[in-house]
């Protein structure tokens, strides 16, 4: 056999071929000529044998390396700290960005994934931005109810301690607990609260006034602005909610009372207030932000995502908001040592959830998950260590991705295709439906089953609809109103369940930039934990807070529940009792049952929008 045709591995050695192999091995590392004398044919055959290795020792390593870098940018969003320090503490300068998903739970992604997969013709293993910031999920029950409201759930972030449902940082013996975001003020933190709904809505609020009750947002809106014992604890504000800081002597105004709180933020307190689309984007061009900021953009709630793409030049999306918010407090903290605190709330999850409106909550998570996106971005970029964290207070709607239509067994099925036809959310219908009935002189019920027609087929991209369905909206009442069929009849189609307009006790996720920047929310935890977290890494004290709180008074000269001499005593300013005490003057406790099924009424809600004074 010639030698040539010898196996390579199996070839023995000839005598200098060590000597050639190590030049061999340098020309291939190097890239420079070795230098020999010509070569053999077996010597061909061998460095050909060498190159190919090479090559797929080569390839090889770069599919390791492409490998590793993609698994570690899924793993690993960043490289850095988080701000925390060797000994486990958190450490130096550093950003804390709290965000609230309001009413969004497991199944609200499941949709959401599906849907986007569906309509952007995308693979199954494409995912959220959140999916690959999963690190816990948190356990939601408030101290008087195993199902809680986003005041109660808000108490638990701002707080870190259970309240009732409806208490806006207040504990069940109606005194007032220290926030987050005080204790972080007075520590010489920037703050800033950002919202999709009213600033004056429970989330928000916990976070900077303290309320017996969530109904009293004239009171809260007061307080946020500083208007209450601590003075101005807020540097900025952007959201929806004007109406509430408005006199009534104002149009668009919703206040009680005359109270012109945009003047006494601009006065008092040294606001700079906007409340327009086009004056944001100039404070976004403009480069240097002046702080404080007041910006109310929306008289109630800014549309929901859906409707809002068509009016984007009225409305910023929440990523828009996120961003001009971190511009501004980064900057603002450029030569401190201390960074900031920013709490980003996508609001209106939760009311898409209150409506049974599947096709606007997907909508809505994608607009969450893109304000996540913007923030992570924001972390890698900036020079300051952070740590991001988003949760949910709770879940709404009892959202299932399935669901029974007829006796016979379901078939294991649901059609993201129907959300994807529809243009607009059910509250927008609604919306112009009764705008109809208010502007059309009697029309007839054949006019309008063609106005519903028209609006389920423009609106909802539903041509299908049966005369039942038809004569559901024609005949709704307050008690269930037309919003309520449009989304019935979208969610049927869908193959969407829902089991209650209401909200449900199920755990909700809790994400982070990285396991590693949470190491307590880790797991399953108690919402109470979600608080102590963010004062644990602010290196918060809020009992501090807490005391001056109850000690100070406060003198509210212009509100309706004035003590002597304008002073008010504690308590008093945080507006009259809420859920007290049950019926035998106890404190609130878990809710027991009383057999409200028999009995209960149904309050029909007066209002078309489920814009002030609803529960959420
Ligand atoms: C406006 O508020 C004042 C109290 O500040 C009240 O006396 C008055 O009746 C209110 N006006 C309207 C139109 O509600
Ligand atoms: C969505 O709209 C398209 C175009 O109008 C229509 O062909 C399709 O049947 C609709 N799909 C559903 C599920 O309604
Ligand atoms: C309370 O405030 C009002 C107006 O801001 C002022 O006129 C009044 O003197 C104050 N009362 C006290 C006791 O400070
Ligand atoms: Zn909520
Ligand atoms: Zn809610």
């Amino acid at each position: 056999m010639a030698r040539s045709e010898e196996p390579l591995l199996a070839r023995s050695p000839s005598p200098n071929s060590s000597t050639n192999d190590i030049e061999e091995e340098d020309a291939l590392l190097t890239g420079q000529p070795t230098n020999r004398s010509p070569a053999s044919r077996a010597r061909k055959w061998r460095e050909a044998g060498l190159f190919v290795w090479a090559l797929l020792a080569t390839v090889a390593v770069i599919i390791l390396a492409v490998v590793y870098q993609h698994e570690s940018s899924v793993a690993r969003s960043r490289p850095k700290t988080g701000g925390w320090g060797p000994d486990g503490k958190p450490t130096g300068k550093r950003n804390m960005i709290f965000m609230v998903s309001d009413g969004m739970g497991p199944t609200s992604l499941s949709l959401t994934r599906s849907w986007r997969q569906h309509t952007s013709g995308l693979p199954i293993d494409d995912i959220l931005v959140l999916d690959r910031h999963f690190i816990g999920s948190s356990r939601t029950r408030s101290s008087s109810s195993l199902v809680t409201d986003s005041a109660a759930g808000a108490t638990a972030f701002s707080c870190g301690f259970k309240s009732y449902n409806g208490a806006i940082s207040v504990l069940p013996d109606h005194t007032p607990c220290g926030t987050v975001l005080e204790a972080a003020k007075r520590a010489g933190y920037m703050t800033g609260l950002v919202v999709t709904t009213r600033l004056t809505d429970a989330t928000p609020a916990c976070f900077a006034a303290h309320a017996n009750r969530r109904e009293y947002e004239d009171l809260i809106a007061e307080q946020m602005i500083g208007r209450y014992p601590l003075g101005r604890v807020v540097d900025l504000l952007i959201g929806g909610g004007r109406c509430h800081f408005l006199p009534n002597t104002t149009e668009g105004s919703c206040r009680a009372d005359a109270t012109d709180v945009v003047s006494i933020a601009k006065e008092e307190f040294g606001f700079q207030y906007i409340d327009n689309r086009q004056d944001f984007d100039q404070l976004d061009n403009d480069g240097a932000i002046d702080l404080p900021l007041l910006a109310l953009l929306a008289e109630t709630d800014i549309p929901y995502e859906i409707d809002r793409v068509q009016v984007s030049d009225v409305y910023p999306s929440e990523a828009e908001m996120a961003r001009l918010a971190l511009k501004a407090l980064s900057a603002a903290t450029k030569d401190s040592d201390k960074g900031f605190f920013l709490m980003v709330e996508g609001s209106r999850i939760d009311h898409a959830g209150h409506a049974n409106d599947p096709a606007a909550q997907v909508r809505e998570v994608v607009a969450h998950d893109e304000a996540f996106a913007a923030v992570l971005k924001f972390l890698e970029d900036d020079q300051t260590e952070g740590v991001l964290v988003s949760t949910s207070d709770h879940e709404t709607g009892g959202l299932a991705t399935a669901r029974q239509l007829h006796d016979t067994y379901p078939q294991y099925r649901w059609f993201p295709e129907v959300l994807t036809n529809a243009s607009h959310s059910t509250e927008f219908l609604a919306r112009e439906w009764a705008k109809y009935l208010a502007s059309s002189s009697s029309p007839s019920r054949k006019e309008k089953a063609q106005k519903v027609a028209d609006l389920l087929s423009s609106g909802l991209g539903i041509t299908d609809h049966t005369d039942e369905e038809v004569d559901g909206i024609i005949d709704a009442t307050p008690i269930w109103p037309p919003a309520y069929h449009f989304a019935d009849i979208i969610s049927r189609r869908a193959q969407v369940g829902w089991s209650t307009h209401g909200h449900s006790a199920v755990d909700v996720n809790i994400y982070a930039s990285h396991p590693k920047h949470a190491p307590g929310l880790v797991g399953n935890h108690e919402n109470i934990e979600v608080g102590q977290f963010i004062a644990e890494y602010l290196d918060l004290d809020l009992e501090p807070i807490t005391k001056e709180l109850r000690e100070k008074k406060v003198n509210t000269s212009s509100s309706e529940h004035q003590g002597e001499a304008g002073i008010q005593d504690w308590g008093a300013w945080m507006g009259p009792p809420g859920l007290p005490a049950n019926d035998n003057g106890e404190l609130v406790s878990l809710d027991e049952y009383h057999g409200d099924f028999k009995h209960r009424k149904r309050e029909a809600e007066a209002g078309l929008d489920c814009g002030c004074g609803m529960k959420h």
